[in-house]
């Protein structure tokens, strides 16, 4: 039995990671915590600065805490507003929770990475999982430097943690963070609100992306792999789609005509344009069977259909 602490739980990722969580290893088993305060009392719920190592300490001891995914952090956008914030954030909660997995001989700890890594000498198209890795984005390079992290605990101290390099991730059920692929959830708002959306990226500027529910099951079947098969304690490439703005449009139209998009792309085209287009997944499908299951029709009308019992238009 796991006993399961996730950090970072009220954000994009978390507030759906931790239902999918609740459902396998049941409720009493994994603790929700957060800087915020949760909007709605459900389930084990602990404020956590995750700065505060010791703070995080009392919680995994409180619990009997066996396993962390740790999502906290400054995402891309938003770090190029307090570079030197987002550095501390992400880099220093990461080494709390590294410290604590060691000292305390955790299971195993989760800590998701990004596309972010790659820069503007990386190979766009179906970037490979050993390629340059160059990120101008203060978050880019924090999480480049988290992966470095990540293997050196492995190799020199045996801590079994796994990472994901995240594409864009797409849901509807909570707000994003202040990334730069944000405009795909904004858009499926507006696209109800209003029928119309103003896109902070060019028409053609394509991106790796994922919907919602195939982030939590890789982040899943990833630390439920044996041990042997995770091969790679960096992080893992995992792709699911690739798609530009017009074409996300396109697909929105399909359910919403007369649906218009256009175009003012600010400050977050050039962190874009130095990101991959596509990624090569294949250590990830090979290693620990990797699938995924939504394309961008399905992703769309899932979202729409999901976001019309919650948005009054
Ligand atoms: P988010 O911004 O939606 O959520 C982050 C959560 O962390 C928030 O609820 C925030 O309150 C919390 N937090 C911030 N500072 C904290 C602190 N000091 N202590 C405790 N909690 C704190 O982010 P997300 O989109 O859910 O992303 C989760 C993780 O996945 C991040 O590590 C992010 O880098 C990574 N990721 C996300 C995407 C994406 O497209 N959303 C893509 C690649 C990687
Ligand atoms: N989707 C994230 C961002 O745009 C990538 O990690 O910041």
């Amino acid at each position: 039995m796991h006993k399961i602490l996730v950090i970072g739980a009220l954000g994009q990722l978390g507030s759906e990671l931790i239902e999918a969580l609740r459902r396998l290893h049941g409720e009493d088993n994994v603790v929700a915590s957060d800087l915020r305060e949760p909007t709605i009392k459900n389930g084990l719920f602990e404020q956590l600065n995750v700065l505060d190592k010791q703070a995080l300490e009392a919680i995994v001891n409180k619990y009997g805490v066996t396993r962390i995914y740790h999502l906290a952090a400054i995402l891309s956008a938003k770090g190029e507003s307090d570079p030197k914030f987002a550095w501390d954030l992400n880099m220093n909660s990461l080494i709390n929770v590294l410290e604590i997995a060691k000292e305390k001989k955790l299971d195993r700890i989760y800590w998701p990475s990004s596309i972010a890594v790659f820069g503007p000498n990386t190979p766009r198209e179906n970037t490979p999982q050993h390629t340059i890795m160059d990120p101008n984005t203060i978050y880019g390079i924090s999480k480049l430097a988290g992966e470095r992290w990540c293997e050196y605990y492995h190799e020199k101290y045996g801590v079994d943690v796994r990472s994901l390099r995240y594409p864009g991730l797409i849901g509807y059920k909570a707000k994003p963070g202040g990334g730069t692929t944000d405009y795909a959830v904004d858009i499926y708002y507006k696209a109800l609100e209003e029928k119309r959306y103003t896109c902070f990226l060019k028409a053609n500027s394509y991106l790796p992306m994922m919907y919602m529910e195939d982030a939590v099951s890789a982040t899943i079947e990833l630390m439920q792999a044996e041990e042997h098969s995770v091969k790679i304690r960096s992080s893992y490439n995992v792709g699911a789609l690739s798609f530009s703005p017009k074409d996300i449009a396109e697909s929105i139209n399909r359910h919403i005509p007369g649906f218009q998009i256009d175009y003012d792309p600010d400050f977050r085209q050039a962190i874009a344009d130095s990101w991959p287009s596509s990624i090569d997944d294949s250590a990830a499908r090979n290693d620990w069977g990797w699938q995924h299951s939504f394309d961008l029709d399905k992703m769309t009308k899932t979202i729409l259909q999901g976001l019309k019992s919650q948005v009054t238009i």
